[in-house]
């Protein structure tokens, strides 16, 4: 007999979670303006809003936090996160931050300017915020696989090359700072990127003498399907892949709230002295000083753990194993998904789910809405909400896709979680025809609406 699917972990703490009633979700939506940012957590059964900074920590992660040193300057844990951060990235100096969002704002802060152009596959959405904010412009290079949800390709997170070529050979060097690789790609559904794409971007750019930086949040993930989908790599270590990612990066900006399984945090690494020198001025004014730069010591510590953690094949395939669970039960009910199943959370397709719903009446918040009225269980928009109006023209941007994504955090719920999921989301798919009207905007942010937007049904 084969052996069932096994969690790689057994649970020590437990925190109590309770199911609503459909009339309190419905009145608690409401209020919350049809944006499920607003609800409360105690609102929610199933939070599958976000995989960052939601993780659990592990008995060692929260025994290093009990040895964090909380000198200002010098202290034992920015020397443990560096030696860590060296051995798992391979990168010489780094620059802590309080997460991923600040690492880029630090970073960008040195390297762009008003006017230029930030290739990359599809950049996230604070990443692209940074950009714009700076009023300079990120260009999506994305495969065209990518956008095509039914098609099954193992690196669909990849870098167009001739896209990319193009970019670089009709602008002028100094309007591209550098070339920015996203692993895994959230936007095009938490895909991954190849080792061979990644290899082949960087001989692009350094044959036009332009950097390359590794939007790192999910590079174990990353790395993980690298060695189960990429051929030469089955018998390596995801260190070993790990490592040999790094290698083709100048720097990283990281989101440590993802794969390194902290609740916060972040940083910056690269190999250039005087990239890091600059850095560390943006860093000093905006984040705190070099050696905690908006971290304490001790959660310096958990982060140190968490990426030697987050790095090992068993986690990783349990972490993996748990989100295509969930996809696979999704597609046993017929509801359309993203495929393959991505690293860190499902994607629904809500143009196919909802195709009633018209693009300007925002279908996938719509799907999300209802998901949680039905189950509690709080996905997020990953569509015309998030896409944010054109900064020109102000035009509402519609996405190639309009998604709803699951994103499950790391080592908290059960499959359990996951089957209660999957039944909520196929009592919405049975009544899907007699959805047909959407939401519209009362109120919204110039930039980053998504988060704070206030909406009505129509
Ligand atoms: N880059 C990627 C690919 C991300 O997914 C995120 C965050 C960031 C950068 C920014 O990092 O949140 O620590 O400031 N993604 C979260 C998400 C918010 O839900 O996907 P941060």
């Amino acid at each position: 007999m084969d052996f069932p699917f096994a969690e790689n972990y057994k649970i020590k703490m437990v925190e109590t979670i309770r199911r609503s009633t459909r009339d309190e979700r419905e009145t608690w939506i409401r209020q919350a303006r049809y944006n499920l940012f607003n609800l409360k957590s105690e609102q929610v059964f199933i939070d599958l809003l976000t995989d960052s900074g939601t993780g659990a920590m592990s008995d060692r992660q929260w025994a290093a936090m009990m040895l964090g040193d909380e000198s200002y300057a010098g202290a034992s844990s920015y020397y443990k996160l560096k030696d860590a951060i060296k051995d798992i990235t391979g990168f010489n100096y780094f620059l802590p931050t309080h997460q991923g969002r600040a690492a880029e704002n630090v970073l960008f802060s040195v390297l762009v300017k008003s006017g230029d152009l930030i290739p990359g596959n599809a950049h996230f959405d604070t990443t692209k915020g940074h950009i714009e904010f700076r009023k300079a412009t990120a260009v999506d290079c994305t495969i065209d696989e990518a956008s095509d949800p039914e098609l099954i390709h193992p690196f669909k997170g990849n870098i167009d090359l001739e896209k990319l070529e193009d970019i670089l050979r009709s602008n002028p060097k100094e309007k591209i700072p550098f070339v920015i690789v996203t692993v895994t790609c959230n936007t095009s559904g938490g895909q991954p990127v190849s080792m061979q794409n990644i290899r082949e971007v960087a001989a692009l750019a350094k044959k036009y003498g332009i950097p390359v930086i590794f939007d790192s949040a999910r590079f174990a993930e990353n790395a993980y399907f690298i060695k189960t989908r990429e051929e030469g790599y089955a018998n390596k270590t995801i260190r070993e892949i790990v490592l040999e990612m790094f290698s083709h990066a100048d720097a990283m900006t990281m989101s440590s709230k993802k794969d390194a399984i902290v609740n916060m945090g972040g940083f910056i690494a690269m190999n250039d002295e005087n990239l890091f020198k600059e850095a560390s001025l943006f860093n000093i004014m905006f984040e705190g000083y070099v050696t905690y730069g908006g971290m304490s010591g001790r959660d310096m510590n958990a982060l140190a753990q968490g990426l030697y953690e987050g790095t090992e094949f068993e986690y990783l395939n349990t972490r993996i194993g748990q989100v295509a669970y969930l996809g696979k039960k999704l597609e046993s009910y017929g509801i359309p998904v993203i495929k393959p199943s991505g690293g860190h959370a499902i994607f629904v397709d809500s143009l196919k789910f909802l195709p009633h719903v018209p693009r300007e009446e925002f279908p996938a918040q719509t799907l999300a809405i209802e998901l949680y009225i039905e189950g509690g269980v709080r996905g997020v928009e990953i569509g015309t909400l998030l896409a944010d109006r054109d900064p020109a023209t102000r035009e509402n941007r519609f996405p190639k896709l309009e998604l709803v994504r699951l994103a499950i955090p790391r080592r908290v719920y059960t499959n359990n979680h996951m089957d209660y999921t999957a039944s909520a989301l196929a009592n919405v798919f049975e009544r899907r025809n007699q959805i047909r009207r959407g939401v519209r905007i009362v109120n919204e942010a110039p930039i980053l609406r998504h988060f704070t937007a206030e909406l009505e049904r129509i």
